[in-house]
């Protein structure tokens, strides 16, 4: 390579290799934990940003892997460091993990900037990891590659699939309605996650991982490999030896992370039947590189993009028979004329080039672009009076027969009121009601937690309904489906447009004419304007109140307003 770095050159010699005192503390407390100069001297430092904790149920495989990729960092020369970060696992953090993605993407972001560092293997998977180590890694701009955690296997449950969250929606409603048991319900939850590894329905860690690989930081068909499969592993070694020769090569995240590179990723979302929220990530993901994704791109990409992949909510299959059908490098392949191919990627080559040989196994479960599951890409972008900054909707997981619908609202101010009110048996709601949730955004929720697949009344549910038009200012987790509105900006908490509506408004919800309209007059909106109050803030100390203070709105990503690309941050004096 013509920029090829020499030893001299490594971003650690700054703290190893100096002659003063404070490289003298330095290489001694290296050898303090048993290493000889041998083991470091002149050599990349690679550090190994591991998400693991005994609370993060899809990395649980991650001390094992973490070995791996040092057993490739130690085979190609390099000086491998394990650094724990803040593992941001969707299943346990509260309020919601989204309030914790910009706080993995700062400690990811110092602890490389902070320590003897050349280069850095990222290890993540479950929703929010993904973005935030990106996004740190991006800012801090050191050679990267991230390694996906990979799919759980399949669910079983009685001979039948289970997939993650998207099963347990449709069941946990069959159980409501009277037709699940619940020696049943016991019953799937023993089957439905059955090994490590992330959800393995094309759910926001899905989505993410192969956004990750398309946009170029992972290695070719890294994201699509269950966790468990010994492929896995080698892979994980296989970013040991690359991420060495990456720093000898200094091939930068800015190097990879272009506009089109953007544009791919956002391509590949639609063709998978991504998660709304990779919308969110994806735009606070650009930011760090200084290119602005607004909404309307990701609607335009969405037009002209078959949905192919055959996964389940929008779907029928899994991520485990993903693999098997080829995985996301047969997927690519399928779309390369909708395709940028001439982006570099961490291998050193196109996305084009990382193509060559993949094979597409089965045509049901990745659908050749003359058969899809969708025309049209899964995400339509919706603006009117109700939402002026936009709003999200996934048709392809909602009913049709809702994707054009005017009807009265049915307004719950938070979801304390909604667990209270939602199954009152005189709560006035029929299927053509629309059920409207306030005050779930990004500092409502707090964290914009992922409520906005709203439950649906008890009394409907026995009725046999199973679709209503939903609203919120909230997400929805990628395995979830409906009618869901979802992002509505400004949220409610800040006074938009959404806390104005009352019990009984009409809104007038069109897909085809990506329009949302409180069906009030203007005079009236001014009205309830003026008479809106603020609620009283969350916070008044801690990361909460840092949070409060600098979060975005949806459509910027909900990144902090002081993250954003911006004036180069110095290298730490060592004195
Ligand atoms: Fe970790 Fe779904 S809970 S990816």
């Amino acid at each position: 390579m013509e920029h090829r770095k020499k030893p001299e050159d490594l971003r650690s010699n700054r703290w190893l290799t100096a002659t003063d005192m404070r490289a003298f503390g330095h290489r001694s407390r290296a050898k303090q934990m048993g290493y000889s100069i041998e083991d470091f001297a002149g050599k990349p430092v690679i550090a190994i940003v591991n998400t693991w904790s005994d609370l993060s149920s899809c990395h649980s495989h991650f001390r094992t892997r973490a070995e791996e990729i040092k057993r490739g960092v130690w085979q190609a020369g390099g000086f491998p460091v394990e650094l724990p970060a803040m593992p941001v696992n969707e299943t346990f953090m509260k309020p919601s993990p989204m309030l914790y993605r910009n706080f993995l993407a700062m400690e990811t972001e110092e602890l490389l900037r902070s320590q003897p560092v050349d280069g850095v293997v990222l290890m993540g998977g479950c929703d929010k990891t993904t973005p935030g180590l990106l996004m740190g890694a991006i800012s801090m701009d050191l050679p990267t590659i991230y390694l996906p955690a990979g799919p759980m296997l399949r669910g079983n449950w009685n001979g039948q699939a289970l997939g993650s969250g998207t099963d347990v929606w449709k069941y946990w409603a069959e159980k409501r309605a009277g037709n699940i048991s619940d020696c049943q319900w016991s019953e799937i939850e023993d089957g439905i996650a059955r090994s490590a590894g992330h959800c393995m329905t094309m759910g926001t860690a899905s989505t993410m991982t192969a956004i990750a690989e398309t946009l170029g930081m992972s290695l070719p068909g890294a994201s699509s490999i269950p966790a468990v499969d010994a492929n896995h592993s080698r892979m994980a070694s296989q970013c040991g030896r690359r991420i060495v020769e990456i720093v000898w090569e200094d091939l930068k995240p800015s190097n990879i992370l272009t506009e089109k590179a953007f544009e791919n990723a956002i391509t590949v979302d639609m063709a998978i039947g991504g998660t709304t929220n990779a919308i969110i990530h994806l735009v606070a993901i650009a930011g760090r590189v200084g290119i602005k994704l607004n909404l309307k791109k990701f609607d335009d990409i969405s037009q002209h993009t078959p949905m192919i992949a055959n996964l389940r909510p929008s779907g029928q299959y899994l991520m485990e028979d993903f693999y098997y059908a080829g995985g996301l490098r047969a997927l690519l392949k399928e779309i390369t004329e909708l395709l940028h191919l001439d982006c570099l990627t961490v291998t050193g080559q196109t996305l084009g080039e990382n193509l060559e040989g993949a094979n597409l196994i089965n045509a049901d479960v990745i659908r050749p672009t003359n058969n899809p599951v969708s025309a049209k890409g899964g995400t339509a972008v919706l603006y009117g009076n109700l939402a002026p900054n936009g709003a999200v909707i996934k048709p392809t997981a909602a009913s049709p027969h809702l994707l054009e619908h005017k009807g009265r609202a049915v307004v719950f101010k938070d979801y304390d009121d909604l667990s209270v009110r939602i199954n009152d048996e005189d709560l006035i709601v029929d299927e053509n009601s629309i059920l409207v949730l306030q005050n779930a955004g990004p500092i409502g929720g707090p964290g914009m937690p992922e409520w906005g697949m709203l439950p649906l009344p008890q009394k409907l549910l026995e009725k046999g309904v199973r679709d209503m038009v939903r609203i919120s200012d909230a997400r929805m987790s990628g395995t979830s489906y409906g009618a869901c509105v979802l992002h509505v900006s400004p949220e409610s908490f800040v006074g938009g447009p959404l806390a104005l509506v009352r019990e009984g408004d009409f809104i007038e919800l069109s897909v085809s004419n990506r329009k949302l309209e409180l069906c009030i007059s203007d005079e009236e909106m001014e009205k309830r304007r003026a008479e809106w109050k603020p609620p009283a803030p969350y916070y008044a100390r801690g990361f909460g109140a840092l949070y409060t203070a600098h979060v975005t709105q949806a459509e910027e990503g909900c990144d902090f307003d002081f993250l954003h690309r911006g004036a180069e941050t110095p290298e730490p004096e060592i004195h």
